[in-house]
């Protein structure tokens, strides 16, 4: 029970997504890592479906970037990326890797051990999210929170365990006993507060280029599935950006239409972010409106998509290929190169397929699910915290 309950404190990433730019009505041309807060957070999701069968996963995460991804099976420690062991020496690593092997070992068993206990009901989930952030010119900062069944449960804080407001009397039974083991305090205080920072501040270094990289997004619009008669859901896509701050409205003119609905910033494969962001209009309404996007790539420039142009844009590009097809059909054999005329139109098809699919999010990669899924409790969290530290910029 003591190695069990002292290992998650051994964890030692801490969450800390970057701040939304949601409420900030500008990103402005330049938003430069070095002025927001960074984080390394771990995160670990354990399903138990019964007192026989569990599962866990646990990855590593610098801001948004996923940096780490444990085999829970062997528990040795992926690194994805080539700057993912930031100074660290080979040593260092693998005495974390020893920890968190000691960790992913005990503590499934320990929590089916307690399950009765702890009153907890089968199948359930726990998340832990647990790093650290530093702040530009400030100490930084520790955190680690657990969740039961997808909602608050216990946080670390300073030197206790406390049960979150409203996880009722089974959090606070769990922190009590918790609470009791001085050990567990000690390594988490040590890994949250002294590990966690001078790893932070290596890899940070070393992933610099891949935090500032400034990618432009593409954008297009289309038409969502209808919300009634006379009405149009009008649909902008942005996608392919870094970093992940971006502004998108639809609007008429200069004016920013009321009722612009933002959905999340999903992540694509290749760590670049996608948005879509909708408007509800009647369908006389929707001629001069226009989806507009601002983002750090940019430099001010920014990118103004007509919603009339969608019409026509796409039907031309679908007759320049018809009448290719037709070329190639009837003059091919004649043309040697008609391969290369392939390869010129091939990159058009993907953005032709969109509007028909319009009520589709085009992610990249199935994956984006199961992290969406893994950050769902967190979000409510770090949208709130990120919205403090946004009004204190
Ligand atoms: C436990 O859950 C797993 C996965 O759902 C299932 O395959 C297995 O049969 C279950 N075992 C028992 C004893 O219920
Ligand atoms: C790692 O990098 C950080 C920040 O650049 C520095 O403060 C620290 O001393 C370095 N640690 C080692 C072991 O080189």
């Amino acid at each position: 029970m003591l190695l069990l309950l002292l290992l998650p404190l051994l964890f030692k990433g801490i969450l800390c997504p970057w701040p939304s730019p949601e409420g900030k009505e500008n990103p402005g041309p330049h938003h430069l890592a070095g002025e927001e807060p960074l984080s390394f957070h771990m995160l670990q999701i354990s399903s138990f479906a019964n007192r026989s069968w569990e599962n866990n996963q646990g990855s590593g995460w610098l801001g948004e970037v996923q940096t780490h991804r444990l085999d829970s099976v062997s528990g040795t420690i992926s690194y994805l990326l080539p700057w993912s062991r930031g100074n660290f020496s080979k040593e260092e690593l693998e005495s974390i890797q020893a920890v968190l092997q000691l960790y992913f070992h005990t503590l499934p068993r320990e929590v089916q051990v307690h399950s009765s206990q702890f009153q907890l009901e089968y199948p359930f989930v726990i998340q832990i999210s647990s790093g650290c952030t530093l702040h530009p010119g400030k100490a930084s900062e520790a955190f680690l929170y657990g969740a039961y069944q997808g909602s608050d449960f216990l946080s670390f804080q300073g030197y206790s365990w406390k049960p979150s407001p409203g996880a009722g009397s089974r959090a606070q039974n769990v922190c009590k006993v918790l609470n009791r083991y001085r050990v567990i305090k000690e390594v988490a205080r040590n890994l949250l507060s002294y590990t966690c920072p001078r790893f932070l501040a290596g890899i940070a270094a070393a992933g610099k280029s891949e935090l500032e990289r400034q990618v432009k997004p593409e954008a297009w619009v289309s038409k969502g599935a209808s919300p009634g008669p006379g009405r149009l859901l009008l649909v902008c896509h942005v996608s392919g950006f870094h970093p992940k701050p971006v502004w998108v409205r639809w609007m008429r003119g200069e004016q920013v239409q009321p009722g612009t609905q933002q959905g999340d910033i999903l992540p694509n494969a290749d760590r670049t972010w996608y948005l879509r962001v909708t408007l509800d209009v009647a369908a006389r309404e929707a001629t001069g409106l226009t989806c507009r996007v601002k983002h750090s790539s940019l430099g001010g420039h920014d990118l103004i998509i007509h919603w009339d142009g969608y019409h026509i844009l796409p039907m031309l590009t679908c007759l320049a290929i018809m009448v290719t097809l037709v070329v190639l059909i009837v003059v091919g054999p004649w043309f040697q190169k008609q391969s290369f005329n392939w390869t010129v139109c091939s990159p058009h098809a993907p953005k032709l397929a969109l509007p028909m699919e319009a009520n589709i999010q085009q992610p990249r990669s199935l994956g984006h699910q199961l992290y969406l899924a893994q950050k769902s409790w967190m979000k409510n969290r770090f949208l709130k915290k990120g919205k403090i530290s946004l009004s204190k910029l």
